[in-house]
């Protein structure tokens, strides 16, 4: 080996360098204190929990329960203030606080593990700990949705391209295109909500994996515990990791939600395109080029994403194939979700950030949605309509128009009525009147389409539900 160690006698090498290896080893794989004190909260709540149903029923004595709760209140305390001394060599979160407990209380310490595991111990703590994560993704969602209902109602009328293949297709309104965004983060906080419905079953006294002998009422602790009701099978029970998956999923899902948005600010910031200014606090200059201004922010939120998805996908397969019940790879749950969540909320922050102050330039929109024959489909539409044409000889006189006018390096509505008549007889000065991008979004007035008042509409329902 590289540090001289001689490779071909193992026992040398075990012996060695290596003497306290093994256990050295050991001890940092199996440790997770370095990530799940961020347990600690939600781990002293369920223990109190635990033995506070102990005592009602009869399984430990009040006066323990007392000295337990009081030394676990007292332990919170050292945490918040930063003079807990985790030890790695007490594994986990839950073997950390139980020491501490029994050197401050001594032996009644020893009865608050009565009745439970540390498999159903982890099982409540991570699903409290994702509930309320979730309900904070819930609310975050709903300051990203507020901030575009409000961009959207300013810019009900703010005429733009819309694109298909990033290419102009048809023009639309910055309104609309901001009502699109909402219905994704709707549909993202809509299954946050489900995810907490989902979830709200109490793990605690799965124990584990089993159940246990001793006579506890799990409908009391999931009620004071703030679930919905215990889980029904205990095997499930401290199996199940669902809910992480179902977090990860979620915030998979937003996230590429997010990264659609922040490529389409890059994009719209650029000077080529220019259709917004993203304010100062969320962009960054050049070191070298001064002119610069780059979209910074958007960039992250964008790339964020890849470690998102990759978050999901190393725990589906840390999952895959596992047999029941638990198994210490559970154990690599967690980093995959703080880590997700940690990610997701600055996202989503910045994001909102980005929207509620970045200037939008509505006379490039303006300009832009004029141009690339974007009003084509009105000509086709109008040429349906007033003279009577099937869709497809409509489709194909518009054809001749566009090219005339791309010949004539102009656009549409510049074409005279002499050479739009050489086109087709039928077509009347009349024709001007939707060749325009006002007038062509206007006349969307389909449900969900692009038209102002339409859009209105929409905005009206979703603050009646935000
Ligand atoms: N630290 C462990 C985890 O996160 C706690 C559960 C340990 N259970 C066990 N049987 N070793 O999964």
């Amino acid at each position: 080996m590289a540090d001289g160690t001689d490779q071909k006698s193992s026992n040398q090498m075990w012996g060695g360098r290596f003497a306290s290896g093994p256990s050295a080893i050991m001890e940092e794989i199996n440790a997770s204190i370095g990530f799940d004190k961020k347990l600690y909260a939600q781990d002293i709540r369920g223990s109190i929990a635990h033995a506070t149903m102990l005592a009602e029923k009869g399984i430990i004595s009040q006066e323990d329960k007392d000295k337990i709760v009081h030394g676990l209140n007292t332990i919170l305390s050292e945490i918040e203030a930063g003079t807990f001394e985790f030890s790695r060599k007490l594994e986990d979160i839950h073997m950390n606080i139980e020491a501490r407990l029994a050197t401050l209380i001594g032996t009644a310490a020893g009865r608050l593990h009565t009745a439970r595991s540390r498999n159903d111990q982890v099982a409540l703590d991570f699903r409290l700990w994702v509930k309320e994560e979730l309900q904070k993704t819930e609310s975050m969602l709903t300051g990203l949705i507020a901030a575009f209902l409000d961009r959207a109602e300013e810019n009900a009328d703010t005429v733009m391209p819309g694109f298909t293949h990033l290419q102009t297709a048809q023009p639309v309104t910055f309104g609309h295109h901001c009502m699109a965004y909402v219905e994704m983060f709707g549909r993202d906080r809509a299954r946050v909500r489900h995810a907490i419905e989902h979830l709200d079953e109490s793990p605690i006294g799965a124990a584990a994996l089993a159940g246990t002998g001793y006579p506890i009422d799990r409908h009391m602790t999931a009620k004071a515990l703030g679930f919905r009701e215990p889980t029904r099978n205990s095997i499930d029970t401290v199996s199940d990791r669902d809910f992480a998956l179902e977090f990860l999923s979620i915030a998979s899902i937003c996230a590429t939600h997010l990264s659609r948005l922040a490529e389409e600010i890059v994009i719209w910031s650029t000077p080529q395109f220019g259709f917004i200014r993203l304010s100062d606090a969320f962009s960054t200059g050049s070191s070298i080029m001064p002119q610069k201004k780059n979209p910074d922010a958007a960039e992250l939120v964008r790339a964020k994403t890849g470690r998102i998805n990759g978050s999901l996908v190393a725990l589906l397969t840390v999952m895959k194939g596992l047999p029941l019940a638990y198994s210490k790879d559970m154990q690599e749950d967690k980093e995959q979700v703080f880590d997700s969540a940690e990610s997701l909320e600055l996202a989503i922050a910045a994001m909102t950030g980005m929207i509620r102050d970045l200037e939008v330039r509505k006379d490039r929109m303006r300009a832009a949605a004029g141009s690339g024959y974007s009003t084509a489909t009105d000509l086709a539409d109008w040429l349906v309509r007033e003279a009577g044409l099937p869709f497809r000889d409509a489709h194909h006189v518009t054809g001749n128009a566009v090219a005339l006018a791309e010949k004539n390096g102009c656009d549409l509505a510049d074409l005279s009525l002499e050479d739009l008549q050489a086109i087709h007889p039928a077509i009347t000065s009349g024709i001007f009147d939707v060749l325009s991008v006002e007038a062509s979004v206007a006349s969307r007035t389909s449900f969900g389409g692009t038209a102002p008042s339409e859009v209105r509409k929409q905005i009206a329902w979703w603050r009646g539900r935000n």
